[in-house]
């Protein structure tokens, strides 16, 4: 997709500029840090960031000067720690990622951990200390936003339950798998977008009906995930296939099988467009972002 190569270059740039170090001890640790993030990598969540701001805020063609681009960015840092961590042997035990190997088999497993806590904690730092005209107000609530989306309610109590599902046998499998989904992907997907309406200053309405879209297709990117991970193509995925058979994971393809996945995640682009309409404005983008989701397992 065409805004999602452009927010991602624009991304990359702002990483090349900010995500370097001259302390000798450190610089180790920041080539770790880049190893991952300069992999690749659809840059997904920074492009909803900006997308939400300027539905919000109108349309801006200069996304390397975009206002948002620093938060933009910071969400990639947490969304890239999150995959380092992920990946680690304790964790999914995988050895490729972004088409390369695993941070953690370049450059050890101490290091990688380390790597993941340098970038969570960056990217937090990217919010509290952005320079610009955004009000101090705005980036305190979107920061608390995409704290909450990432912490222990969200995508780590998500990782949490995806490592540990076996521990609740007596809660019905199917909502454990939605609790699970929406908790470890859909939330932060969610908080994306509705950082990006916060930091613009958008109302409730725009940072509700945007949430509520992010988390339709947060739960359908990772059911599109978890079928990748049986139907895809490695050289296009960039990961090994059938990782979550081999982890024996709760996944919508291993609960539902794929043709009932398949039409789950179609139900959610289906909600995710609904939720548009509430907007009563232009928001072909987030349509065709919604079709793109679903369309990666096609
Ligand atoms: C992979 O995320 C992890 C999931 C939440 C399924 P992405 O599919 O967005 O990974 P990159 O950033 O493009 O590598
Ligand atoms: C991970 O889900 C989601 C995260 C929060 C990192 P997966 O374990 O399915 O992601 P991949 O397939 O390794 O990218
Ligand atoms: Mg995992
Ligand atoms: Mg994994
Ligand atoms: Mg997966």
């Amino acid at each position: 997709m065409n805004f999602l190569s452009n927010a991602a270059q624009a991304v990359n740039e702002w990483i090349d500029a900010n995500i370097k170090t001259e302390f000798r001890y450190n610089i180790n640790l920041y080539d770790a840090m880049r190893y991952s993030l300069k992999a690749g990598g659809k840059r997904l969540r920074p492009a909803l960031l900006i997308i939400a701001y300027d539905l919000v805020n109108g349309f801006s063609t200069d996304l390397k000067a975009h206002p948002a681009l620093a938060y933009a960015a910071a969400l990639e840092l947490a969304h890239t720690y999150s995959l380092i961590h992920d990946d680690l042997p304790q964790m999914d035990n995988d050895d490729f990622r972004r088409g390369k190997p695993t941070n953690h088999k370049v450059f050890g497993e101490a290091n990688a951990i380390l790597a993941g806590d340098g970038l969570l904690t960056l990217a937090a730092l990217t919010f509290a200390t952005a320079k610009d005209e955004i009000p101090p107000h705005r980036k305190l609530s979107a920061l608390a936003l995409f704290l909450e989306a990432v912490g222990p309610l969200g995508m780590v109590g998500g990782q949490y339950i995806d490592m540990n599902f076996a521990d609740f046998a007596d809660s019905g499998r199917g909502e454990l798998l939605e609790t699970l989904h929406t908790q470890k992907t859909a939330l932060f997907i969610a908080a994306s977008l509705s950082c990006g309406a916060l930091l613009a200053g958008g109302g409730d309405l725009e940072v509700d009906a945007l949430s509520n879209y992010g988390k339709h297709i947060g739960l359908a990117f990772q059911i599109v995930d978890d079928i990748l991970d049986i139907e895809g193509d490695p050289a296009l995925t960039g990961k090994a296939s059938l990782q979550d058979e081999k982890n024996k994971k709760l996944t919508y393809p291993y609960f539902f099988g794929i043709k009932r996945s398949k039409t789950i995640a179609e139900e959610h682009i289906w909600a995710a467009k609904e939720e548009l309409k509430r907007l009563k404005r232009d928001t072909a983008i987030l349509s065709e972002l919604a079709d793109y989701i679903y369309g990666r397992n096609a």
